[in-house]
């Protein structure tokens, strides 16, 4: 059983799918997020968010980075069992990482399986058009969905000169088309576009049997992805310009914080509710009785 938010008992919620997703071409619009731990994941989830997807971004999310080039297979499965044991209706997508399937399309498909058996993902997503459409056609036969991911195509930051809008001339608009397609035609059940403008992303959505789902690539897609810190308001300094932030949890974490700080230092807290019986009533040292200890301590001090 799965206890909603009012604490009632309900049947768990039905998990989207791979072949759900592909259904909702043409709309209900696909509202995914991205998400690295359980917290996070478990919020979003609850929110209604359809896909979430455990994207190599936490290189510069969780870890700091400049760019996502360094992130691993191992630590993008190791963030995906957290989001997937947080998520109850949500479809879970693992990124396949810099050169974690671009050597081959065997290593795709292993890199692909990793993901799948040690992640928990339910489908990974890569990013490449007509360069690595075998390789999707290869996992995909494997019996893992695959989603694609054209236009800005961050893992290719240095042969692109930066993180830059692409698609722009006729040749670029023709190379993002054909991107599209063949990904299609491999077998892809979703196609990302990224950094797009927004006239070339509905002639792709339009070209395309498959959901796009966009970022940066304007109003006329199947569906829209945004960084869950971007969505919040978590982050500190530049964002993009199609970052919309629905909160400014960065500023409440801050002040939430920054209050703790203050009672502290105050000895504000912890006050009285938040403090255990003391044994005699004019000792309030740290012992504690048996029965009041937290659960897992009780669990802990057995072994
Ligand atoms: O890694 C990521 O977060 C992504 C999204 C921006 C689509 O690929």
């Amino acid at each position: 059983m799965y206890s909603n938010p009012h604490g009632r008992s309900t049947a768990a919620p039905k998990k989207v799918t791979a072949p759900d997703v592909r259904a909702r071409k043409g709309g209900p619009a696909l509202a995914m997020v991205t998400a690295y731990d359980f917290t996070m994941a478990r919020l979003l989830d609850e929110a209604g968010v359809d896909l979430l997807l455990v994207g190599d971004s936490l290189g510069m999310v969780v870890q700091g980075l400049a760019n996502t080039l360094p992130v691993t297979l191992d630590e993008i499965a190791y963030h995906a069992r957290a989001v997937a044991r947080a998520t109850t209706r949500a479809h879970v997508v693992g990124d396949m990482p810099f050169m974690s399937y671009q050597v081959s399309s065997t290593q795709a498909v292993e890199s692909a399986g990793k993901l799948v058996k040690d992640g928990a993902c339910e489908s990974v997503k890569l990013e490449g058009g007509e360069d690595f459409a075998e390789h999707v056609w290869r996992i995909v036969r494997a019996g893992v969905p695959v989603m694609g991911h054209v236009g800005l195509m961050p893992q290719s930051v240095h042969a692109l000169g930066g993180f830059k809008v692409q698609g722009r001339g006729d040749d670029a608009e023709a190379k993002v088309l054909a991107d599209a397609k063949a990904l299609e035609e491999a077998g892809a059940y979703a196609i990302v576009l990224e950094a797009i403008p927004p006239d070339l992303a509905a002639k792709v959505t339009a070209s395309v049997g498959v959901p796009t789902i966009g970022i940066g690539a304007g109003p006329q897609c199947d569906g829209q992805v945004l960084v869950c810190t971007d969505l919040l308001g978590m982050g500190r300094g530049h964002s993009p310009k199609f970052a919309k932030a629905y909160a400014q949890l960065g500023d409440a974490i801050v002040a939430a914080t920054r209050r703790y700080v203050d009672e502290v230092q105050s000895g504000a807290f912890p006050a009285e509710e938040h403090s255990y019986k003391p044994n005699r009533a004019a000792e309030s040292g740290p012992r504690v009785s048996e029965q009041e200890r937290e659960p897992a301590r009780v669990v802990n001090l057995r072994h």
